[in-house]
């Protein structure tokens, strides 16, 4: 249902986002700093653009809350309590951003008694603009957006963040996982932008998009535009999504995330087969 309540706090927001986004097109000599990791990038524009968002927010709504990629940095991942709660990505694919690749956007999600209820993207380079409310549907630059309708696992492109540095947890699920899918799918892809991957399956150009490991911020905005596109989010083996500890598959329909949850309990299968026949082995030795 239309809520004008929701409504105020989008027509308010957009083109603050919006303005955000625009103060990239001009970014030229800047210090590109890391977070302790060679691959954990940031500049003056990661921390400008979050720091306006949020003073300009509070201003006028003082009692909301904020978790934000850069101030979680400081103060750690705050937890989700029924208040409205604006989650902010800066800028998502800093690494993109750096290297003048345009994959690259503002987002921010709005999140009401723990419920997803806004998502907007921006990405000035492309001068794509993805919004979405909670039951309104989802648009790119105004237009309403579906996912692709895929069914066939065979004719799909799935995108992937391939940076096992950050991920070291996750490098046996992945390279298992990888050898039965590309057997399978079309092809891979890996913009090393989350959000933005999220929304191209929302518009149809992906057809599902699944990461690991990841943040809040990586997904508020994204996983309601998919979800308001038609789309289907699950987490990663298949239950239900947890924006605070956000592993997930998004996939253009509930079919094609039933077939890749298929391929993925055979390479499950075979990582555990692996794993006992190397355990034995050693016994044996
Ligand atoms: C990163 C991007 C990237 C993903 C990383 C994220 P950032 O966000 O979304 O695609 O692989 O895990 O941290 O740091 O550019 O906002
Ligand atoms: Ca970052
Ligand atoms: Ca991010
Ligand atoms: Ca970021």
């Amino acid at each position: 249902m239309w809520d004008p309540q929701v409504q105020e706090y989008f027509d308010y927001v957009l083109p603050l986002v919006k303005k955000s986004g625009e103060e990239l097109l001009t970014a030229e000599n800047y210090e590109v700093e890391t977070k302790g990791f060679v691959y954990d990038l940031v500049t003056i524009y990661d921390r400008k653009i979050e720091e306006i968002l949020i003073k300009k927010i509070k201003e006028k709504w003082p009692n909301h809350k904020f978790i934000g990629e850069e101030e979680s940095e400081i103060n750690g991942i705050k937890k989700l309590t029924d208040e409205p709660t604006w989650i902010i990505d800066p800028i998502d694919g800093t690494a993109n951003f750096v290297r003048g690749l345009k994959i690259t956007c503002v987002s921010i999600g709005l999140v009401i008694k723990k419920v997803q209820t806004m998502g907007i993207v921006y990405n000035p380079f492309l001068d794509e603009l993805y919004t979405a409310i909670k039951g309104q549907g989802a648009f790119l630059n105004g237009k309403r957006i579906c996912t692709n309708g895929q069914t066939d696992i065979t004719k799909s492109i799935f995108n992937y963040e391939i940076s096992i540095a950050r991920r070291p947890n996750y490098y046996d699920l992945y390279m298992y996982r990888f050898k039965h899918l590309i057997k399978v799918i079309m092809g891979f892809r890996s913009l090393g932008c989350a959000v933005l991957g999220l929304c191209y399956v929302a518009d149809g150009r992906l057809d599902a998009y699944q990461c690991d490991g990841l943040y809040p911020w990586d997904a508020a905005a994204g996983v309601l535009i998919v979800r308001e596109a038609g789309g289907y989010v699950c987490d990663s083996r298949g239950k239900e999504f947890n924006l605070m500890d956000p592993n997930f598959l998004a996939t253009s329909t509930k079919a094609l995330s039933d077939q890749f949850m298929i391929i993925e309990r055979k390479a499950d299968e075979e990582r555990l087969n692996d794993r006992n026949s190397t355990k034995s082995e050693k016994t044996n030795t």
